[in-house]
């Protein structure tokens, strides 16, 4: 299996990409299933979770093709010979799910497996079920498969939900699109790859309101047409390498960064003593101080903190002055890497949903394992500014989630190697 090597290197300088999103795109892709005329995307990342999505829409008889080295998806749904979502692909994926929704929206009726470790009406399903029941579906747990049909087709609904669910809200939202009358989403998500989402089905002829609020509505239509749009730039990318010239020192221009996308990140940069700036190209951030000040965070549903982005700030709070207070909030299990940056000699103390972080001077390399895929790029960050070697191994979590990571680090200074496992 491959590794990562990375060496302390000093300060980095530089510009460096910032891709289309991964969630977004994990998105978009699905809506596909939505109409019998072909949807193109542009500014696709080049992951192995995009692969995988493609192997699912594929497996369903969508045609999906890859152009432009993979920066292009041409996808049409125009034959789907099969309703049935795999577990052997599912299980690698939860964003798997998103094409409930839309199959039951297009055919009347999916199955669709559970994407593993979860029964029905608890986690992680269950806000999408009750979603999509309140339309009108009927759906049944039979041997791991949820197995949902809409037999008169679905019809439009007040759905109130009692977690602001990033994929919930995507589901019912695509799902919605289709049936007859209108769907108020109360309590929806607010993240930027909902308002993508909502964009592009636009663009395909949906009628949808409100998206980036709390509520959302949708005045269903009889059918879908063909589109092309761009996804989204990837925030949490962009979240990741704005922390590297903090973490190692230096200044770096993120392309394609908006403050919109991170303004509370921003803020707690900000907060720490980095100085973040956007620019007409992106977002140029600097670290004006020896080392930052500790911050507290509380992860939340966009627009607050990202939980997609607690490990990465994590490691930097390894070393910044004083003690820090991360909480999280949307998952339960979420600090896998604490014990990994404790090996290169992090102080962290984790109880429960809260980990304590007390800076130390400067971190130690060290052969760390990583656990996620956001995990991952976080030992990455914390190699940047550590004497000496830390060696990544794993690194398949991060090729779901990170395009060309090492080009793009190496092209700001950092000396970062990929080592060719056996
Ligand atoms: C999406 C993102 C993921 C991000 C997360 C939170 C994609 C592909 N993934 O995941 O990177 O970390 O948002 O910002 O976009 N839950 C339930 N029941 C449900 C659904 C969710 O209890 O039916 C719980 C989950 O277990 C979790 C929390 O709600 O604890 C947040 O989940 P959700 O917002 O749905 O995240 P995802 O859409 O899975």
């Amino acid at each position: 299996m491959d590794r990562i090597l990375v060496k302390g290197n000093g300060a980095l300088s530089g510009e460096i990409p910032i891709s289309g999103a991964k969630n977004a795109c994990l998105t978009l892709m699905p809506a596909t299933l939505l109409s019998d005329e072909p949807l193109t995307l542009t500014n696709a990342p080049r992951l192995s979770d995009i692969a995988t999505m493609t192997e699912l829409l594929q497996s369903l008889g969508c045609e999906v093709t890859s152009l432009q080295a993979g920066q292009v998806q041409a996808m049409s749904s125009h034959d789907l010979n099969n309703h049935k979502a795999d577990y052997d692909i599912v299980r690698k994926m939860r964003a798997s799910n998103l094409v409930l929704g839309p199959m039951i929206a297009r055919l009347g009726h999916a199955v669709v497996s559970l994407p593993g470790g979860c029964a029905i009406g608890a986690r992680p399903m269950d806000i999408h079920i009750h979603g999509l029941e309140a339309l009108g579906a009927q759906i049944e747990l039979k041997e791991g498969y949820l197995h949902a049909k809409a037999p008169s087709g679905l019809k439009g609904a007040v759905v109130d939900f009692p977690f602001a669910s990033v994929g919930a809200t995507e589901n019912i939202m695509m799902a919605a699109t289709l049936a007859k009358g209108t769907t108020v989403l109360k309590n929806a998500a607010r993240e930027p790859e909902i308002v993508d989402l909502a964009d592009c089905l636009r663009k395909m002829g949906a009628q949808i309101e409100g998206d980036g609020t709390s509520e959302i509505t949708i005045q269903g239509v009889d059918s879908l047409h063909g589109a092309t749009h761009p996804v989204v730039s990837d925030r949490i990318e962009l979240g990741t390498y704005m922390l590297a010239p903090v973490i190692a020192g230096g200044e770096v221009e993120c392309l394609g960064g908006k403050l919109s996308l991170v303004q509370s990140f921003a803020n707690k940069l900000e907060e720490a003593g980095v100085e973040v700036t956007e620019t007409a190209r992106g977002l140029k951030v600097k670290r004006t101080t020896d080392r930052v000040k500790s911050v507290d965070v509380v992860t939340e549903p966009f627009p607050g903190f990202p939980t997609d982005l607690q490990a990465q700030m994590m490691a930097l709070m390894c070393t910044a002055e004083g003690e820090s207070v991360l909480e999280e909030k949307i998952f339960e299990n979420r600090f896998m890497h604490a014990p990994e940056l404790t090996r290169m000699g992090a102080e962290i103390e984790v109880q429960g949903g809260t980990a304590t972080v007390k800076g130390v001077a400067r971190l130690k390399g060290a052969p760390v394992m990583a656990t996620d895929l956001r995990a991952s790029v976080s030992l990455i960050l914390a190699g940047l500014a550590a004497e000496g070697e830390t060696v990544v191994s794993r690194v398949y979590h991060l090729d779901r989630g990170y395009e060309h990571v090492v080009r793009k680090l190496s092209g700001i200074g950092a000396n970062i190697e990929r080592i060719s496992g056996e």
